[in-house]
């Protein structure tokens, strides 16, 4: 049987799973936080003294931080890149009856992850401390342009990839939020905090999908992980632009802020590595074929060669100045 066949059988035993899983790992529309639970609300009379507030603490916070605010605010609205991605892979089939579970799945996912984007951006908007019209057309460019997470429509592939993404998004979230609340920036600390805690719930599930595949397909999950790991996880958002730059320049600008601030680095992409080893006990998987077993014996090694690697890899340390955010004197 073809690879794509065999795939398209697994995707198609579990998929009468997916219903649990969404009922364990999303929460529904009605009880779950949405954006305007954190935000001032229009309809109140003190409308106006909660935004001088949010821009009365805004002013504490410093240029990396708002340029990796902007980022993470750009990469969650670039979900109708995501959705479409996903909705195009191998088993996720929305064209064949309604209630597909996995075409389901990513429907509810999406739903999800609409509202950070949403809460962000109306945060950045009443901040006034960043430049709306240059973040907008960032955004428009990086939906336009896409992204080539090097899955193709795999499954297996793609799992992996939302498997580490959302815990990467998870880290950094959660570190923002940290920083804002150290400058007493209670209100952001709170939003970037409770964002965590759904991309904490996605990567539980997309991590679950995973472990359930390789309990049906150990060899080709193998296979997929360690060709994953081989190309590098990229980020969502790496054809980030700025307006008249090229295709991807902003992104490595953004990274090194990113870096720099210590929100998402090196180590923490070593981190990850090891705990989906850890879950998805690759240590332990036996009775490979020759192949898979030589791609779980990488996936074991690969965190020590990232270590070795890590330790010598440099950042800028150059302050960029970003079209998104003017310099305001706190560096
Ligand atoms: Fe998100
Ligand atoms: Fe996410």
């Amino acid at each position: 049987m073809s690879i794509k066949n065999v795939r398209l059988e697994v995707m198609q035993s579990i998929e009468p799973k997916v219903e649990g899983f969404i009922d364990e790992f999303l929460i529904p529309s009605e009880k779950i936080w949405q954006p305007t639970d954190f935000l001032p609300d229009s309809q109140s009379d003190n409308f106006f003294d909660e935004i001088e507030q949010i821009r009365g603490e805004a002013k504490e916070l410093g240029y990396d931080f708002w340029v990796t605010l902007v980022a993470d605010t750009i990469t969650e609205e670039a979900l109708p890149t995501y959705e479409s991605w996903l909705m195009d892979v191998e088993g996720i089939d929305q064209h064949n009856g309604k209630d597909n579970g996995w075409s389901k799945w990513v429907r509810a996912w999406t739903a999800e992850e609409n509202r950070h984007g949403d809460v962000l951006n109306k945060y950045l908007y009443l901040s006034g401390r960043v430049n709306m019209r240059e973040i907008e057309i960032t955004t428009q460019h990086l939906i336009s342009d896409g992204f080539d997470i090097g899955t193709d429509r795999d499954p297996y592939k793609n799992f992996v990839y939302t498997s580490f993404q959302e815990l990467a998004t998870n880290i950094s979230h959660k570190r923002v939020g940290k920083m804002a609340r150290k400058k007493g920036n209670a209100l952001l600390a709170k939003m970037c905090t409770i964002i965590a805690g759904d991309e904490m719930r996605h990567h539980l599930a997309y991590r679950e999908f995973v472990k359930t595949i390789i309990g049906q397909d150990p060899d080709g999950m193998v296979l997929a992980f360690a060709d994953m790991m081989k190309k590098k996880i990229v980020m969502p958002a790496h054809f980030l632009r700025e307006s008249g730059g090229n295709i991807g320049e902003a992104f490595e600008q953004f990274s090194n802020c990113a870096q720099r601030l210590g929100v998402y680095t090196a180590q923490d992409y070593i981190d990850i590595l090891k705990k989906l080893n850890d879950y998805w006990e690759i240590g332990n998987l036996r009775g490979l074929s020759d192949q898979a077993e030589k791609a779980r014996v990488y996936l074991m090694k690969l965190p020590e060669r990232l270590q070795r690697i890590s330790e010598r890899m440099q950042f800028s340390q150059d302050q960029y100045t970003f079209k998104w955010v003017q310099a305001n004197g706190m560096l």
